[in-house]
């Protein structure tokens, strides 16, 4: 069968990664979370104390290894998946992931990490610009108190007590640097389709994309 790429793009907790990854699963194709790249580049960055608003100093990209293998990350071989979730690196990563030299390094990786594999790689910018030709695209999306309750449920879990307010005010903040910024924004490519899954359940809105992908198959 020929490779088939899948691109998920979305707003922040809109589910992307849970989702792609369990399509991933259940096809045995592999999956890449590309926000966990920029997470790790911006871990990298606050470790190592670079000047984060000087965009020269991203040269290390040169040198690091970022690697996304069975839903974790790598940096440098070490497995960083734990890391790239805490608040700092949410909090400096949309500024990070703003910077062309940084978003050029990345869509490279990830445009060669699809080569000649079938795939399902989320992200702000998957259908628009690191695999335009994908074979289906979405464009997932929820509104803010949904996307807000999910992240704080998730964050419970991991022991992580913050205030919901919080997490809704994180959300739009990030959505609107996201959104905003000159270099590849978050948008819905035209041939994508929008599902909105405020009132769907994650294998509501899984069983629907594997529906989708099988017809486009099927074609
Ligand atoms: O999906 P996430 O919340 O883990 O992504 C973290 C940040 O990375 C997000 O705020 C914007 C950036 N990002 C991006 O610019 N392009 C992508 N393809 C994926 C993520």
């Amino acid at each position: 069968m020929k490779q088939f790429h899948v691109a998920i793009d979305g707003p922040a907790g809109s589910g992307k990664s849970t989702i792609s990854g369990l399509i991933a699963k259940k096809l045995n194709w592999t999956h890449i979370d590309t926000g966990a790249m920029y997470r790790a580049v911006t871990l990298w960055a606050l470790n190592n104390k670079i000047d984060l608003n000087n965009e020269s100093e991203y040269r290390f990209l040169e040198k690091i290894n970022i690697s996304y293998e069975n839903d974790q990350i790598f940096l440098n071989g070490i497995n960083v998946s734990i890391d790239i979730r805490s608040e700092e690196v949410t909090n400096n990563v949309s500024l990070v992931s703003s910077f062309p030299y940084v978003r050029k390094k990345m869509v490279d990786l990830q445009k060669k990490a699809a080569e000649n594999i079938s795939v399902v790689m989320d992200g702000r910018d998957i259908g628009t610009v690191v695999l335009p030709n994908a074979d289906l695209k979405i464009f997932l999306t929820a509104n803010v108190e949904e996307r807000a309750k999910r992240r704080y449920a998730e964050n419970v879990q991991k022991g992580k007590v913050d205030h919901i307010d919080n997490v809704i005010n994180d959300i739009i903040v990030r959505d609107e640097k996201d959104s905003t910024r000159k270099e590849a924004p978050l948008k819905k490519a035209k041939d994508a389709f929008e599902l909105d899954t405020t009132y769907m359940t994650i294998d509501e809105v899984v069983n629907k994309i594997i529906l989708m992908i099988e017809k486009k198959e099927n074609l």
